[in-house]
């Protein structure tokens, strides 16, 4: 049997669709190697939403082609959302890739593999409107023992006009709620104290009479001492419902992930998002009237097509008025088969893109870090996850607001909830003390 090592790049979703191939060759007589050195087979997870996250595969690919030069045996397959984009397309481009694998067909890995050892090259690439791998439990690769993913639903169908991910990952289908609650439940009886409900729009989430607020409470239920979190939401279907249950569990952690994309209605409207700016600030508003220390975060997309100076202006002053704790922040990327690729141009230059971007992120690193200064003073429960990477002598954990906390280690423990004080901060952590 073979040694695999899987590498993913890319979103959450991915990382947890990692840990469902880690249980479906270990339960095919597979081992999992800790690191390419031990391995016969290299898995590469891959992601496909912007150009330079499909650059960084190739390249890693590339860089993989020296090792089998010395190691004969050494495999690479190629899983996940460029798979499924590119399909054989990319072993002709890539000719020491020996299979490649798309997001609905892991289950035929372990065919895929032993027909590779017979030495043909293999193809799965089919999206299914059904498969969740609702009865695989993952293997916890990238744990640290505390907190765990659970994937929830999958794929998405909303097709905003940018987006390669409908095209990659398919219709949406979510989970039987029974499976979720007892894979939370399994976490933590094993000692895991906080679990992240995971897919590409999980208020879309509905499995016969449970939608997501429904589905929330079940996972709530579990444990007080059990944090839950979710991501991604998308705007459009952010209902109240929702807050109150979150306002109702304390451990249903006060943090939302909340993609705007752009500040601009003419910008909003073009790339198919179905929300206004003012449905998103009222969305906001609603937010804080529910829990007034909630943290909101989101997504932005810098000079997607057509964008004027004026639709950029209006993506900062939104910043302004919201003012996030966190933003991930891109350039727009033109993806093939997109809506965006296929009738409107890519007409703002790269470095117009690049200019316009750093703007952003500018506003942004000041506005967090201003929000940081706020927090000094304050107390927090924080869930302790570990080592700091900066000293032994301190440890690292977060709020419920999802803020890192670094603090002087005395007696506390990772996996245990201790009281901080927040004592300094940057724009990226706060600096505290224990308090208990
Ligand atoms: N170009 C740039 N950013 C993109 N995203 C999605 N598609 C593209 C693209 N073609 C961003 C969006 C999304 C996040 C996961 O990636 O902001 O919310
Ligand atoms: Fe892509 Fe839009 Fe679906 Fe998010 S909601 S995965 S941005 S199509």
């Amino acid at each position: 049997m073979e040694r695999v090592y899987i590498e993913t790049y890319g979103c959450q979703m991915n990382f947890a669709d990692s840990e469902v191939v880690g249980a479906i060759l270990r339960d095919a007589g597979h081992s999992l190697a800790g690191c390419v050195e031990e391995a016969d087979f290299v898995l590469i997870n891959t992601c496909a939403i912007r150009d330079n996250a499909e650059q960084r595969v190739r390249h890693r690919v590339r860089e993989l082609r020296a090792r089998q030069g010395r190691n004969k045996r050494l495999r690479i397959g190629i899983l996940g959302c460029m798979a499924e984009r590119l399909q054989s397309r990319l072993m002709t481009e890539e000719d020491n890739v020996s299979f490649v694998c798309g997001p609905d067909a892991y289950r035929r890995l372990p065919q895929l593999m032993a027909q590779v050892r017979e030495g043909q090259r293999g193809s799965e690439v089919e999206l299914s409107t059904t498969e969740t791998y609702a009865d695989i439990e993952p293997v916890r690769l990238a744990s640290n023992g505390i907190s765990a993913y659970i994937s929830i639903m999958r794929g998405c169908q909303n097709y905003c006009s940018y987006c390669v991910v409908p095209y990659t990952r398919g219709r949406e289908r979510s989970r039987d709620p029974q499976t979720i609650v007892a894979e939370a439940k399994g976490l933590f009886d094993n000692g895991y104290r906080e679990v992240t409900l995971l897919g590409q729009n999980v208020n879309s989430y509905r499995y016969d009479a449970v939608g997501f607020p429904e589905l929330m409470a079940m996972v709530a239920e579990v444990s007080p001492l059990m944090r839950v979190r979710f991501a991604t939401s998308h705007p459009k279907d952010l209902s109240d419902e929702l807050l109150e249950v979150m306002a109702r569990y304390p451990n249903i952690c006060r943090c939302i992930h909340l993609p705007v994309q752009s500040g601009s209605n003419r910008m909003l409207k073009l790339m198919n998002r179905k929300y206004t700016v003012e449905w998103y600030l009222d969305r906001m508003a609603s937010i804080r009237r529910h829990m007034p220390d909630c943290s909101i975060t989101t997504d932005v997309i810098a000079g997607f097509c057509g964008e004027t100076l004026e639709d950029h202006e209006a993506t900062l002053e939104l910043f302004r008025k919201v003012r996030y704790d966190y933003a991930y922040m891109f350039k727009y990327s033109q993806r093939e088969g997109t809506y965006a690729a296929k009738h409107m141009p890519d007409d703002i230059d790269e470095a117009e893109k690049t200019r316009r971007l750093n703007e952003i992120i500018a506003l942004q690193g000041q506005i967090a870090l201003e929000n940081n200064r706020t927090e000094v003073g304050r107390e927090y429960e924080v869930l302790v996850e570990g080592e700091s990477h900066r000293s032994k002598e301190q440890l690292f954990g977060r709020n419920s607001q999802n803020k890192v906390l670094v603090f002087d280690r005395k007696d506390a423990v990772p996996g245990t909830y201790r009281k901080v004080k927040v004592t300094d901060c940057t724009a990226a952590t706060l600096i505290g003390e224990l308090i208990d």
